[in-house]
């Protein structure tokens, strides 16, 4: 697919796509604490609240719409939250976050953990409920409507395995490891492909089928709607295609659903529907993975390592920090 390029928007000001990575360190960097801790929660907290505190500096209107959870449930950064020094006259912002993407993982020491923000207009990010959601994403370069989710994941593979001149047992797809996912993952290993398994963090997931270092033709399977996204704000500005589709459990998630105004509860998203317009998409990595180095602690500083990308420029920024210890 040729990548979108939506006209760049005065909104998301030149000055707030590095402002977001100043928001992404600061939520990595408290994390960074509780590596390997074995306390999802402590690491959890301490990364929204420092996510909370830098959100809160930037000049802008923003209001979270991807967060923490719905207002009764997260006491910071939960849904409809208003961020940012200057509401009623800054910039109206949507905004996506996920301050800790991967608590387990931090918490064990695993890879692939992140601070994940995407931003952009008023109306441009989905509002998806807390819910699981089936997710099918590819790279860039393949036509439109090579993937398809409403067909099985054999159809997709030999699809995809068209799309790039090669047979079907050559694609890698990448999985979460979950026991719902056993019977997708036998599917897949009858047609021969390559299956990379990873424990937690499908933002880090999908955005690796942009990476042809990562050998990841294709990312497959459900996981948080919330991270679905987020991920689609990232192919947004990278490039590549991805569709969504919310899985309910119960009752309870459907009315959630249709508290966000979704009625038909078997849409598939597309990537526009998940991330319109100009959008900026700032990662941090916590720990090291695929994407991005993790917070390193020297002596007398941390390091640290971001990407930034804004989908109407199609610029990737990736940001190497170095950060005094005691100063902010
Ligand atoms: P958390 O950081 O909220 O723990 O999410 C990690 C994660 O692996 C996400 O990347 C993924 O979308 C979701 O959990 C999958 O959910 P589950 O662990 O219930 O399968």
């Amino acid at each position: 697919m040729t990548r979108a390029s939506p006209a760049a928007s005065s909104t998301l000001d030149r000055v707030l796509v590095l402002e977001m990575v100043r928001v992404t360190e600061a939520a990595a960097i408290a994390a960074s604490e509780l590596i390997g801790r074995g306390d999802e929660k402590a690491a959890d907290h301490v990364a929204v609240e420092a996510m909370r505190a830098a959100l809160n500096q930037l000049p802008m209107d923003g209001t979270v719409v991807i967060g923490e959870g719905e207002r009764d449930e997260a006491p910071m950064l939960y849904i409809g939250e208003k961020v940012g020094s200057a509401q009623g006259s800054g910039p109206k912002i949507d905004i996506a976050l996920d301050p800790l993407e991967g608590t387990t993982i931090t918490a064990n020491g695993g890879p692939n953990a992140l601070a994940v923000l995407a931003i952009a207009e008023e109306g441009g990010l989905l509002n998806a409920p807390d819910t699981y959601m089936q997710k099918l994403a590819i790279g860039p370069g393949y036509p439109d409507g090579t993937i398809d989710l409403a067909r099985s994941p054999s159809d997709n593979i030999r699809a995809i395995a068209k799309a790039k001149g090669v047979a079907p047992n050559e694609i890698i797809a990448c999985v979460l490891g979950r026991p719902r996912h056993a019977e997708m993952i036998a599917e897949l290993r009858s047609l021969g492909c390559g299956i990379k398994l990873i424990p937690d963090g499908d933002v880090a997931g999908v955005i690796a089928v942009t990476d042809p270092e990562t050998g990841i033709d294709v990312y497959m399977g459900s996981g948080g709607a919330p991270e679905g996204v987020l991920a689609a704000a990232a192919l947004r500005c990278a490039g590549g295609q991805i569709q969504g589709r919310l899985l309910f459990r119960n009752d309870d998630e459907i009315a959630r659903a249709r508290r966000w105004g979704i009625d038909d509860l078997d849409r598939i998203y597309s990537l526009e529907d998940m991330a319109k317009g100009d959008c900026i998409f700032a990662a941090t990595g916590v720990t090291d993975g695929s994407l991005l180095a993790g917070v390193h602690r020297r002596k007398n500083c941390l390091t640290t390592e971001s990407i930034v990308m804004r989908a109407s420029t199609g610029t990737v920024r990736r940001i190497s920090a170095e950060h005094r210890r005691g100063c902010s």
